[in-house]
């Protein structure tokens, strides 16, 4: 049985890719962190399929750990401060975990079993103030935040250690991507979420900040895929990931209100100057003419399929809640200027 570590177990794609390998039959050993609450909600249907494990990208000792005890032929790191506003909130951290995390797990790869096949979790966030559109393996990087610029780190790393060392590392240039699992402050689960309340009647406003900002939005359980077909190669290699298709958060907007039969979604949706960042990034859109010619990978869930697949999920979860009488989750307000 081939046996693979994700570290970051407890995310999205975290989630979508434990399933996908033990679908493929490997063993599959799961980090997350020590949290004073339980953050397994995402994984509690397969839990008792998983080996769990406990280490911090930010501490050494655990990440060598779980690395010797496991002693895995794959290991993920998915593991980040994603949200990017937090970013802004904790640069220190974000560096420490995003970036230093990274060479963290390099390193104890390459003292305990340098033969081990790494995929680093990069970032389009990493072209930021695009240079080129569509951006593709060649493009160069312009982070605009904290979060993109301990990312660029990252990927540098990851490079690094492959021509430093002949290490098998890969790094996934992947693009935003989402799904019924994404968590609720990214915009559009903020969105489907808030449709959903809408329609409910459990909410009247939906404020958002920069309506323009586009990006290349594909499903996870799509993009978890190329991350496997990545560290299958003959040889290692870098892979942008996308759909090659950008549209706006106005238009993301308007997709979900509509597949939750909400009519004229300007009458509920606001704009707050609060919820613009310190710099932000305006376009992006892939070019994964690579990950086609080299991995055969292409996008199977169109994004409007994903967006009603949310839509649907969340009036679902709230309708069910509802009538259970639970409490319900709400995004949390992007707080960086009241620091
Ligand atoms: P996510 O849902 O936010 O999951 C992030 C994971 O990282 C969580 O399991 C979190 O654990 C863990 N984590 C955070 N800090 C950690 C630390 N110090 N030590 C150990 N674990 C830590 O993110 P995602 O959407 O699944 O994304 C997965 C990765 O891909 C991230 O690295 C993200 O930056 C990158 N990425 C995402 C996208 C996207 O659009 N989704 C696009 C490009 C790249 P807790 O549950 O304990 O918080
Ligand atoms: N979150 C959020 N909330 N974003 C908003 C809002 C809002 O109320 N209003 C507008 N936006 C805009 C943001 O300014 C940004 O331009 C865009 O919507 C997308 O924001 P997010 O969904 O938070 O994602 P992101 O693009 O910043 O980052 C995600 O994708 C990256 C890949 O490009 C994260 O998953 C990162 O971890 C990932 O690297």
């Amino acid at each position: 049985m081939p046996r693979a570590l994700i570290i970051g177990v407890t995310g999205q794609d975290g989630s979508y890719l434990s399933e996908f390998l033990l679908d493929k039959g490997y063993e599959v050993g799961a980090v997350s962190r020590k949290t004073s609450s339980d953050s397994s909600w995402r994984i509690g249907h397969i839990l008792d399929r998983l080996q769990m494990f406990s280490a911090d990208l930010v501490d050494q000792s655990s990440i060598t750990k779980v690395i010797e005890a496991f002693k895995p032929q794959e290991v993920y790191n998915l593991a980040a401060m994603s949200f990017v506003p937090h970013s802004w909130e904790a640069p220190v951290l974000a560096g420490e975990a995003t970036a230093l995390g990274v060479t963290r797990v390099l390193e104890a790869i390459r003292h305990s079993d340098p033969a081990i096949r790494f995929y680093q979790a990069s970032t389009s966030e990493m072209f930021g103030k695009v240079s080129q559109s569509p951006q593709n393996e060649d493009t160069i990087f312009h982070p605009r935040s904290p979060y993109a610029v301990a990312k660029v780190y990252g990927h540098h790393i990851t490079v690094n250690y492959r021509e430093s060392y002949g290490m098998f590392t890969c790094s996934g240039i992947l693009f935003n991507h989402e799904s019924p699992r994404r968590g609720l402050d990214f915009v559009s689960r903020k969105i489907t979420r808030a449709a959903a309340a809408i329609k409910l009647g459990l909410q009247d406003k939906l404020k958002l900040g920069n309506l323009e900002a586009r990006r290349d939005w594909g499903d996870a359980r799509d993009y978890v895929r190329a991350m496997w077909l990545m560290l299958q190669r003959d040889e290692p290699d870098d892979y942008v990931v996308g759909t090659g298709q950008a549209r706006s958060v106005r238009d993301l907007v308007e997709f979900a209100f509509a597949a939750a039969e909400l009519e004229d979604w300007q009458q509920y949706v606001e704009t707050d100057p609060k919820l613009l960042r310190p710099a932000d990034v305006e376009y992006l859109v892939a070019d994964a003419g690579k990950a086609a010619r080299v991995l055969g990978w292409r996008p199977e869930i169109s994004f409007e399929q994903m967006i009603s697949d949310m839509v649907t999920h969340d009036i679902q979860e709230l309708t069910r809640a509802r009538q259970q009488g639970q409490a319900v989750c709400e995004p949390r307000p992007e707080r960086w200027k009241d620091v």
